[in-house]
């Protein structure tokens, strides 16, 4: 399988270096849940659909839109994902991860993740923004199989997976730009339920500070052919204290990701800039 699976990376990296005319991407980017707007702001952008690029999953989840997106953001040449592929889809690991791979043959430098997610820390509000510094994995680990050697090692170390310098770099932006900034770990499961009262205490208990569906397993596989990586949640559900009235609905989620999507735009972009 792993012979015919770099094959595919290879076949996907080819197809889009094409369509990019051979240019190397500085960053990639995954956006996540009703945060495809940053996509927008791309200059002189370059979209291919998920359809044509070989190998690409179909993104079925709501709030994504399928495209990759290469242009210029902060100044810099990107590729941006509108919209990824989740595990609860039912797309194994190597699809979820493919275009991870797919960025690292193109050559970027940086990988920012983003995603909507439910706090479970008290302190946070819906529409807020949590960098992301660390996260707790309960979903099956993508790396599971025959090592890929040519993408880095066997036991790949996890003490860094967020970069250190990216996070104070965009800590120094969110100041100067006025935006609020949380500092936390991100807890994924698979999905697709929504947590129970139980598990979302347990999970806060465990020292997540926000949950999700997604971004776990894209950082790992970037981690592991050691690309740096910004991780950012956008705060969509107030997970500790429920109504008699309370659930927790997609639709809500989503249009709370749409009304934080600017603050997110303006802090990619930033960090962007400067890095
Ligand atoms: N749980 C899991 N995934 C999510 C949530 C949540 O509360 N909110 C947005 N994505």
């Amino acid at each position: 399988m792993s012979k015919e699976y770099i094959e595919m990376i290879r076949e996907a990296a080819s197809f889009i270096s094409d369509k990019i005319e051979r240019r190397v991407p500085f960053a990639g980017i995954i956006l996540g849940s009703g945060l495809g707007d940053l996509a927008e702001k791309i200059d002189n952008k370059i979209i291919i659909p998920y359809s044509e690029i070989p190998h690409f999953a179909l993104s079925t989840a709501m709030g994504h839109k399928g495209n990759l997106i290469a242009g210029e953001l902060g100044g810099k040449f990107v590729v941006a994902m509108q919209g990824r592929f989740h595990y609860y889809e039912g797309y194994g690991m190597d699809k979820v991860t493919l275009p991870v791979r797919v960025m690292k043959l193109l050559g970027i430098s940086y990988l920012f993740v983003s995603n909507a997610a439910g706090g479970v820390n008290k302190e946070y509000r819906v529409g807020d923004i949590m960098v992301i510094k660390d996260h707790i994995n309960l979903m099956p680990n993508p790396l599971i199989g025959k090592n890929l050697d040519q993408f880095g090692p066997r036991f790949p170390d996890m003490t860094r997976p967020y970069d250190l310098a990216v996070i104070n770099i965009a800590e120094t932006i969110a100041q100067k730009m006025g935006i609020k900034l949380h500092k936390g770990v991100y807890l994924a499961g698979t999905g697709p339920t929504y947590e129970t009262p139980a598990e979302y205490s347990f999970f806060r208990t465990i020292g997540a500070d926000a949950v999700g569906m997604s971004t776990v397993p894209e950082v790992i596989v970037a981690r592991h052919s050691s690309i740096p990586v910004f991780g950012v949640s956008v705060i969509t559900n107030e997970a500790f204290a429920f109504a008699d009235d309370f659930v927790n609905d997609g639709d809500d989620v989503i249009e709370a990701a749409n009304s934080a999507a600017q603050k997110l735009t303006t802090l990619v972009t930033g960090v962007i800039e400067s890095l």
